[in-house]
């Protein structure tokens, strides 16, 4: 009997199949530059080929949303697809980037900005929106400038406007600066914000692409999402489904951050194993892999993970999820063992409790909560049995909210206890040893 062939080796991108090719910005970003890289080639054949061929190729790809989620891009996309009862379309790029660990959208609008402006027109297209809003978090003032130049550019070289490309098609994109709110990074929240309001999520469904900005089908897709999309569809779906796993790929930024050599953003291919992200493009984690205590290896919203799991998970949608975390932002947290895990995981739960909005009790309650017994398990102030009641009240936030944010604080806690629970005793063994040392 033949042997079965080896497992393939993920992450083994060449620099010719690197999207962004201006990533840490050592080339020129405006539209001269840009083009001398390949963008805005033959973007007007692309326009004409028209919207199902955008989305078929987009389905082909395999693109799953790059913002956290990781909803299939071209289905999503598709939703537009339908009767819009006279209303105008839009297209709304999230770039309101404020995961803790994620900066990978801000180095795309700062140094590879055109690669998004023609994203949003191929999207645009394939959606038959008449305009795109770019939020923006408040804080890239550098970037929302580049982004306004490139947009400027495109403008003045009739790429976008009136007749985009010549392809008899009108498009216009914008751009909305937003105000250092996180939760307008939720996609209903950002609509509101847009419109003038609060930025609070509203209920689901229904789902923008039925009723979404100033009432009309819209859809919301994250900046790297879009970004990757003229490159798809010049180099065709076939091509980017060929990186990484079934159901997960394409190429893929990861931001990696904390106890690493160097900490860096890069592009590799979806399903390379974590480890050997770090140690080929990080230089390892301070002090060696066996220094490593834990990683969070999406953003601050996914738990986080030991190390005997980092040895050999892949960084992909469902190898992370089945090691009870997530792909998320695919922001990666390293953590030595000089990280005092229950002080980390405790700074993240005062961050969910200040970002609540306020509007959902299990939320606005629970992340009040947790954030104050994790501060007294930081402490030690605190009795074991208190370690099961924080998971049960993680469970009770958990899948009850309107949004997402109510998950996004409840997990990290539940991954602390799943897989550090002996960190959070002995604090709380040591607390009271000194207590009854110092009567
Ligand atoms: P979600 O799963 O509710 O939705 C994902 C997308 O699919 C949305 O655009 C939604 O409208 C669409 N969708 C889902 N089901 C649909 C249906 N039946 N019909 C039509 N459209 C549908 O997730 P959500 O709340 O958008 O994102 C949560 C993620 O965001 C988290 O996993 C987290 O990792 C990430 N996140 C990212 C941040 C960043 O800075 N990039 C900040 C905070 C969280
Ligand atoms: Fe607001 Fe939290 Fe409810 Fe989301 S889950 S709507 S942030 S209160």
């Amino acid at each position: 009997t033949e042997a079965a062939p080896a497992p393939r080796a993920y992450g083994n991108l060449k620099d010719s199949d690197r999207i962004f090719t201006n990533l840490y910005g050592f080339h020129d970003w405006t539209l001269k530059g840009a083009m001398k890289r390949g963008d805005w080639y033959k973007t007007k054949e692309i326009l004409l080929k028209g919207h199902e061929w955008i989305l078929e190729e987009m389905k082909a790809s395999g693109l799953r949303g790059r913002g956290g989620a990781g909803f299939p891009t071209g289905l999503k996309w598709s939703f537009m697809n339908k009767p819009s009862d006279g209303r105008p379309k839009y297209l709304v790029v999230n770039a309101d980037e404020g995961e803790p660990g994620t900066c990978k959208d801000r180095e795309i609008m700062r140094s590879d900005p055109h690669k998004l402006v023609e994203g949003c027109l191929v999207a645009g297209r394939a959606m038959g929106a008449s305009a795109a809003y770019i939020y923006i978090r408040g804080e890239f003032y550098n970037e929302a400038s580049n982004l306004q130049t490139a947009i400027n550019e495109a403008y003045a070289a009739g790429l976008i406007g009136k007749n985009s490309c010549g392809s008899g098609y009108d498009f216009d994109v914008y751009i909305h600066r937003g105000a250092g709110a996180y939760i307008c990074g939720e996609e209903t929240a950002l609509i509101e914000s847009i419109e003038g309001k609060q930025g609070k999520p509203r209920l689901k469904p229904p789902f923008p692409a039925d009723v979404g900005l100033f009432g009309c089908p819209t859809t919301v897709s994250n900046v790297e999402t879009v970004a990757v999309a003229p490159t798809i569809l010049r180099r065709g779906g076939a091509w980017f489904a060929s990186f990484g796993r079934p159901r997960n790929q394409g190429t893929k930024l990861f931001c990696i951050s904390g106890h690493v050599n160097q900490p860096c953003t890069v592009e590799e291919e979806m399903s390379i194993p974590l480890r050997e992200l770090i140690e080929k493009h990080c230089g390892g984690v301070r002090g060696g892999w066996d220094n490593l205590l834990g990683i969070i290896p999406g953003g601050s919203s996914v738990p986080v993970l030991p190390k005997h799991i980092c040895d050999d998970v892949l960084m992909d949608f469902d190898a992370l999820k089945d090691a009870q975390s997530g792909l998320g932002t695919a922001a990666v947290i390293v953590m030595d063992k000089s990280t005092d895990i229950v002080a980390a995981i405790a700074r993240l739960s005062s961050f969910y409790k200040h970002e609540s909005c306020g509007q959902c009790t299990p939320c606005r309650e629970g992340t009040t909560w947790l954030k104050n017994m994790m501060d007294r398990f930081q402490q030690g102030n605190a009795k074991n049995v208190e370690i099961d009641m924080i998971y049960e009240l993680s469970k009770q936030i958990e899948g009850h909210t309107i949004c997402a944010l109510g998950d996004a604080a409840a997990w990290p806690v539940q991954g602390l206890i799943r897989h550090f629970r002996p960190a959070i005793e002995e604090k709380i063994t040591a607390f009271h040893a000194q207590q009854a040392a110092s009567q």
